[in-house]
């Protein structure tokens, strides 16, 4: 069969197909298998129990049913889920916003396939423009979004600070960082950071603002993980928005990856670009994922799981996860990026003798599912051997399923060490 030139980049088994498709054939491998790649969140009974509840109010009302799933909806989102986020928004955050600043998309990974090539490529001006990833490691999702034949990320080392000798943190190198409007269409940065855990503080993050408001470049903040909903960041760090601020949102890492919804809070320019981009390419966005969100908000119980479950329990994980590594790798020449939020420990194993990719090849053997970290520098064109060196390990899964994961990490890892 031949493809058009478009259909190139589906006929590559690029790091996010990778990534998915891990998911899929992990499920029907022979056990065990250690599940410890990916991107799924938990399934934490109280907050399924909740969702139960809302969904189960729904059904039992039959216009609102028959809404949710008889009638398309808004092209720009569901208009009550629009009205009441944006009045959370403007009542706990004191954000200048209403309806119209937000829409909504089938998953924040569309939200992005939209911005990325609506803000890079060919401008008509002449000019071929980039997404400025000012941190990699970075969202391996970003990476195979552009639909411009040249890559459209131009990705810049982050800088390392020992913090002990088995803790590191990755900081924004400000000093290398230059955001010309001529060549930059935006500046994005995923806060939490997937694969890494970083959040990048509320000083850098302003500074970042400051110096994209200067070069007059918006600057895309991806909260998946972030704020103000899941809230999955363990560090005292606070939501910013502003109309030069595009944030980017999701109902995925709350426990609804399912439900395929993503919203966007930003200018009214760009909340129109993506009702008009769903009535083209999909009618309209989906309606159960915002149909159950905006019954969430209306019983208070968005930000109460946020803060009195969905953190918690993950606080909880990430301390058994750290703890494990401990034990099972104290031996090791590894460190662990501080796990300030998301739910992945980002394993820095100093001048591995095998590369990354080889090590998860001897994972997946023994049944454990990790993601290699060379995946994760979009845009970034150097030889970087730090990226051969790092993989990243959700620790979502039951507590017996990592023990045992990170144990089978440690001897791969000795192992590949001992025999070099
Ligand atoms: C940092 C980050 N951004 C965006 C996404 C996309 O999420 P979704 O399309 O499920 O909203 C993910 C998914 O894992 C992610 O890790």
């Amino acid at each position: 069969m031949q493809f058009s030139r478009f259909a190139q980049r589906f006929q590559q088994d690029t790091g996010t197909v990778q990534l998915m498709d891990d998911l899929g054939k992990a499920r029907s491998a022979p056990p065990p298998v250690y599940m410890l790649g990916g991107g799924n969140p938990a399934h934490i009974p109280e907050v399924e129990a909740v969702f139960k509840e809302a969904l189960s109010e729904i059904l039992n009302d039959a216009s609102r049913f028959g809404q949710m799933v008889g009638e398309y909806d808004n092209p720009q989102g569901n208009d009550a889920f629009c009205h009441a986020l944006a009045n959370m928004l403007h009542e706990q955050f004191g954000w200048h916003i209403d309806a119209d600043n937000i829409a909504i998309t089938n998953g924040s990974q569309s939200s992005f396939g939209l911005l990325f090539n609506c803000l890079a490529g060919q401008f008509p001006d002449g000019h071929f423009k980039k997404i400025l990833l000012p941190i990699t490691p970075e969202y391996v999702g970003y990476a195979d979004v552009g639909l411009a034949e040249e890559d459209i990320f131009e990705g810049h080392r982050a800088t390392i600070e020992c913090l002990d000798e088995h803790t590191f943190k990755y900081h924004v190198d400000f000093d290398q960082l230059v955001i010309d409007p001529m060549r930059h269409g935006a500046v994005c940065v995923s806060r939490p950071t997937n694969p890494t855990g970083n959040v990048i503080s509320d000083a850098e993050l302003t500074r970042l603002r400051a110096r994209c408001q200067t070069a007059g470049v918006p600057l895309i903040i991806d909260g998946a993980y972030g704020l103000p909903f899941p809230g999955m960041i363990f560090t005292d760090a606070k939501p910013l928005w502003d109309d030069g601020i595009i944030l980017c949102l999701s109902l995925s890492k709350l426990g609804l990856p399912g439900l395929r919804t993503g919203i966007v809070v930003a200018d009214p320019s760009i909340t129109r670009l993506i009702r008009n981009a769903n009535a083209i390419n999909s009618l309209s966005p989906g309606r159960v994922g915002p149909t159950l969100a905006a019954a969430l908000l209306q019983r208070g119980d968005l930000m109460r799981l946020c803060n009195e479950s969905i953190r918690p329990f993950y606080q909880s994980k990430v301390a058994h996860a750290l703890s494990e590594v401990r034990r099972a790798m104290g031996n090791l020449p590894v460190r662990v990026h501080r796990a300030e939020g998301a739910l992945f420990l980002w394993l820095w194993f100093e001048d591995l003798p095998i590369s990354s990719a080889e090590l998860y090849a001897r994972l997946v053997k023994k049944g454990v599912y990790i993601i290699p970290g060379h995946h994760f520098f979009p845009g970034l064109n150097d030889d970087w051997q730090h990226r051969n060196e790092c993989i990243r390990v959700n620790y979502a899964a039951p507590n017996d399923v990592v023990t045992i994961g990170l144990n089978i990490i440690a001897e791969t890892v000795k192992n590949a060490y001992d025999n070099s």
